[in-house]
C-alpha cells in the first residue's frame, strides 16, 4: 500500500493535516534532540522527513522502511534538494528493513524513534522490543503516533472530520482514496495515551512519559532503555 502512494505522500500529508504535520514534526526533531556524532534510526521512516530533521543537528540517522517505494522517493528527493548534503550536517542513510527483524546490531543507536509509524506495524509490541534490542543502554525511544482527544466536543469534530471531511478530500486529490479510508479506521483502532505507555513499559522500556499536541490529536511518548 505504502509503494503506492509513495509519490504524493508528503503533499498528502501537508493537505489533510492542514500543514500541522510540519508542527508536530519540528516538536519531535526538538524532542528527539539528536546532538552531534549521535546515530538516530527513524524506523519505518517513509520518505525520510523526520530523517531529514533529526540529521540537521549533525546526527547521522538511519531512515529505515520495509517499503522500498517510499524508501526511493525519499533517497531521490534528498539527492535534489540537498546533493551536497549542505542542510543535513550529520548523514542521512536510506535502509530497506523489517521492524519486526531490524537488520542492526544489538545497542547501535542512542535514540531510535518512529513517526506514524508503529500503528502500520503488524506486531507493535515485536516492534517496540525489537527497537530495545538496538537501542544502547541508557539510549532514548520517541514514538510519534495519532492519539486521543481528551475534550469531548473536539473530538466529535475531529470524529466527523476522520470518517467524512478526509474520505471526501483523498477521493478528490488521492491516486489510492482506499489508503486513506485504512487511516480513519487505523486511527480510530489504535491505543489512546495511557494504553500505549504501558505497551511501551511492557516491552521492557522505562521512565515512559508522552506529550500530546493539538489536543491529543497525536501524542509523542518518550521512554529510556535502563
Ligand atoms: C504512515 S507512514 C509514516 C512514514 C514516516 N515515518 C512519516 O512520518 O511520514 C508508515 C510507514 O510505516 C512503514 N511500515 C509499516 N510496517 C513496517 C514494518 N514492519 N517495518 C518497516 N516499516 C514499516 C510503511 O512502509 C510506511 O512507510
Amino acid at each position: 500500500m505504502f509503494d503506492a502512494v509513495a509519490g504524493r505522500y508528503d503533499l498528502m500529508n501537508d493537505l489533510l493535516s492542514m500543514g500541522q504535520v510540519r508542527l508536530w514534526r519540528r516538536t519531535v526533531a526538538r524532542i528527539v534532540a539528536a546532538r552531534p556524532g549521535d546515530r538516530v534510526l527513524d524506523l519505518a521512516a517513509g520518505t525520510g522527513t523526520s530523517a531529514v530533521s533529526f540529521a540537521a543537528s549533525g546526527a547521522d540517522c538511519v531512515a529505515c522502511d520495509f517499503s522500498l517505494g517510499m524508501l526511493r522517493v525519499g533517497n531521490a528527493r534528498l539527492a535534489v534538494q540537498d546533493p551536497q548534503r549542505v542542510r543535513t550536517r550529520g548523514r542521512v542513510s536510506f535502509a530497506a528493513g523489517d521492524a519486526l527483524r531490524l537488520p542492526f546490531r544489538d545497542e547501535s543507536f542512542d535514540v531510535v524513534t518512529i513517526s506514524f509509524g508503529l500503528r502500520n506495524v503488524q506486531g507493535v509490541r515485536e516492534a517496540l522490543t525489537e527497537m530495545r534490542r538496538v537501542t544502547r543502554p541508557g539510549g532514548r525511544l520517541v514514538i510519534c503516533e495519532f492519539s486521543r482527544i481528551l475534550i469531548d466536543p473536539v473530538d466529535k469534530v475531529y470524529r466527523r472530520y476522520l470518517t467524512g471531511v478526509l474520505p471526501a478530500i483523498a477521493r478528490r486529490v488521492a491516486r489510492n482514496p482506499e489508503a486513506y479510508e485504512y487511516l480513519a479506521d487505523s486511527i480510530r483502532d489504535w491505543p489512546g495515551q495511557r494504553e500505549l505507555a504501558d505497551l511501551i513499559r511492557s516491552a521492557g522500556w522505562s521512565s515512559v512519559r508522552w506529550r500530546d499536541l493539538t489536543a491529543g490529536v497525536v501524542a509523542v511518548h518518550v521512554a529510556r532503555r535502563l
